[in-house]
């Protein structure tokens, strides 16, 4: 339902109406809820999870387009060497033809322009997007991991936050941090799919000069070895999983100027930090 107020603006609200029957005749009550946060914390949930999924594929684009400069970048140049090759091999032979010689080298030139062309998509892909603002971190945090927990508690996994009270604001794009949460948030689920004991822990501390993240599961874990991989493209081992989240996580997060890294968990499982600035009043608190 609709409500008014007295000076004349709507509201939506949900009305519950008891019927009372006593000596005095009957008596209605009424109970009226103001929806108007409840609505407005539903439109800024949508907002945000159409915000991350347009940025998971402009960085997932980003990252293919990287993945493929690396791949092409080869033959590219073996056809550029071999054009050159054939260039000077023409022009030392004597009744040439100056037409096959300028048409080998254009050749060569344009197999060297597809090469900059891919890298400069992944440029604009990849560090295009970002906008830096003050940000709260526990906000930040909070909403990012209430996106990627929807459902979890239901499958039974106890969630924990530790958010440093003492330390608050960063300068980020906030879109692409949540971004890197979402997939580690979403990662230690996975890893603790089939695990007795799941607890993801959520925490934020002050580190070296920066604010620290980090994401602490009870799932599988990972070896020393696996861990370095884990952060290349395409590196999975889940039947639906692309694998470029760590990828992209870490691409973030280095444009960010901070450090994204795995370590054991103590007891079972695994945690991934990253760090990122904090703004500069917060530094001369910390
Ligand atoms: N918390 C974790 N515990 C154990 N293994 C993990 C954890 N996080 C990541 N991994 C391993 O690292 C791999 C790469 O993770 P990444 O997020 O890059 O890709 P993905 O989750 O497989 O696919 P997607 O592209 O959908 O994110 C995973 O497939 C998994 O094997
Ligand atoms: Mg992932």
């Amino acid at each position: 339902m609709v409500g008014q107020r007295k000076d004349g603006t709507t509201f939506p609200m949900e009305l519950a109406v008891g019927e009372v029957h006593s000596d005095h005749g009957r008596f209605f009550t009424g109970f009226v809820r103001d929806l108007t946060d409840h609505q407005e914390s539903e439109a800024r949930l949508k907002q945000l999870q159409a915000e991350v999924v347009h940025i998971s594929r402009l960085s997932a684009m980003g990252e293919m387009a990287s993945a493929l400069a690396h791949e092409l970048n080869q033959p590219l140049s073996a056809i550029a060497n071999y054009l050159n090759g054939a260039r000077r091999v023409m022009e030392r032979e004597t009744g040439r033809d100056p037409r096959v010689v300028e048409a080998l080298e254009k050749a060569s030139q344009q197999a060297l322009r597809a090469g900059d062309i891919i890298r400069r998509l992944r440029d604009f892909l990849v560090r295009g997007e970002g906008e830096r603002s003050v940000e709260s971190l526990a906000k930040l945090v909070h909403e990012a991991c209430g996106l990627a927990l929807v459902g979890a508690k239901e499958g039974g996994v106890d969630v924990r936050y530790e958010i440093d009270p003492h330390l608050d604001r960063v300068v980020v794009d906030r879109i692409q941090i949540q971004q890197v949460l979402v997939n580690l948030v979403r990662n230690a689920l996975e890893a603790m799919h089939d695990q007795p004991r799941r607890t993801l822990t959520v925490s934020t501390y002050v580190g070296d000069d920066m604010a620290e993240v980090s994401v602490a599961d009870t799932g599988t874990g990972l070896d020393a070895l696996a861990a370095e991989r884990l952060f290349q493209p395409f590196v999975t081992t889940k039947p639906q999983g692309m694998g470029v989240g760590l990828s992209i996580s870490r691409t973030i997060i280095e444009a960010h100027g901070g450090r994204i890294w795995t370590e054991p968990n103590p007891g079972s499982g695994a945690i991934f930090r990253f760090s990122v600035r904090l703004a500069p009043d917060e530094e001369s608190v910390s």
